[in-house]
């Protein structure tokens, strides 16, 4: 594999028993072997659960509400996502977190179950945020039009049921959520809501500042809450990802920063395909306290 071509649009290769990205897949072995430093943050997420935001909200934190320190490079690099692996394109994010500096911030859509034991070993702070299963469904499913690296989704339709059944990268959203919900009883895990950052952002970035130990003043927290607004991340080429080759995402297809809203999914799914996810979701969900807002 020495040119993105090689990678772009394959099936998903299966790792530990879990789907994920073809390009991601191979050498797992430096993934597992993976050295943390104890001060690393980890901003762990199922795909489409807010990452990007809650990367620049917790970069914006370390640096003080300081947007122009925010602005020294694009989002890939300041917070690397740990599997990530481009071939003959980009470093890859292993190679990017060697070179940041402490405390470095991990991004990774990893299951419990793969993240590298370094992360529990040295006890490193996680920040986890969920968004509810449809808005995410509906997310993914544009992403997977416009991400290259992804395989096809095929029609909303086909889609819907790939990801009911965890047919598609990092597996099944139910499994995702409850393994780290039940994982926060063990270690440092910050679990946040995506609906709950929508409807009130002070409340929730206030939760981060006080997680990761930082001195809080308001004027930060305005700075903060505006600058990471979607309506400005949007238009902010070095998180909005069209630094990426069009080959690689193709924002032609469908944006990344795409709606950014609660509630989406009223605007694609039928009331048959409602009905069945719902019995589904109720019986996935059944033996979790996890609790999901569809709407605010
Ligand atoms: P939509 O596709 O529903 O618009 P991730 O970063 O995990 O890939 O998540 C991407 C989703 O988060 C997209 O959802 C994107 O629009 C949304 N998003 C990104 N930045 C946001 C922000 N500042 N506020 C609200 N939503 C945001």
């Amino acid at each position: 594999m020495n040119s993105p071509k090689d990678v772009l649009r394959k099936n998903l290769k299966m790792v530990h028993g879990y789907p994920i990205v073809y390009s991601f897949a191979n050498n797992w072995e430096k993934i597992e072997q993976f050295e943390s430093r104890p001060d690393d943050i980890v901003i762990a997420t199922y795909p489409k659960a807010g990452t990007t935001w809650v990367s620049e909200i917790v970069d914006m934190i370390l640096n003080d509400g300081d947007v122009e320190k925010c602005k020294r490079d694009f989002i890939t690099a300041k917070v690397p996502m740990l599997e990530m692996v481009l071939p003959g394109l980009r470093t890859s994010g292993l190679e990017q977190l060697e070179k940041n500096p402490s405390p470095r911030l991990v991004k990774t859509h990893l299951p419990v179950d793969l993240l590298p034991k370094s992360f529990w070993k040295n006890n490193c702070k996680i920040i986890y945020t969920a968004r509810n299963a449809k808005d995410v469904a509906v997310s993914y499913y544009h992403f997977d039009l416009m991400n290259n690296l992804q395989p096809l989704p095929g029609s909303w339709e086909e889609y819907l049921e790939k990801f009911i059944t965890g047919n598609v990268a990092y597996g099944s959203w139910f499994n995702h959520v409850k393994s780290w919900w039940k994982k926060k009883g063990e270690h440092p895990i910050l679990f946040l809501h995506y609906e709950d950052m929508k409807e009130n952002p002070k409340q929730e970035i206030k939760k981060i500042f006080q997680f990761l130990e930082k001195n809080l003043n308001d004027e930060i927290l305005d700075k903060i809450i505006h600058h990471t607004s979607f309506e400005m991340m949007k238009e902010n080429p070095l998180v909005n990802y069209t630094h990426l080759p069009s080959t690689v995402m193709d924002h032609s297809k469908s944006s990344f920063m795409r709606k950014g809203v609660a509630g989406d999914w009223k605007n694609y799914f039928t009331v048959a395909q409602n009905e069945k996810f719902d019995t589904i979701y109720k019986k996935e969900m059944s033996g979790t306290s996890l609790q999901f807002r569809t709407e605010i």
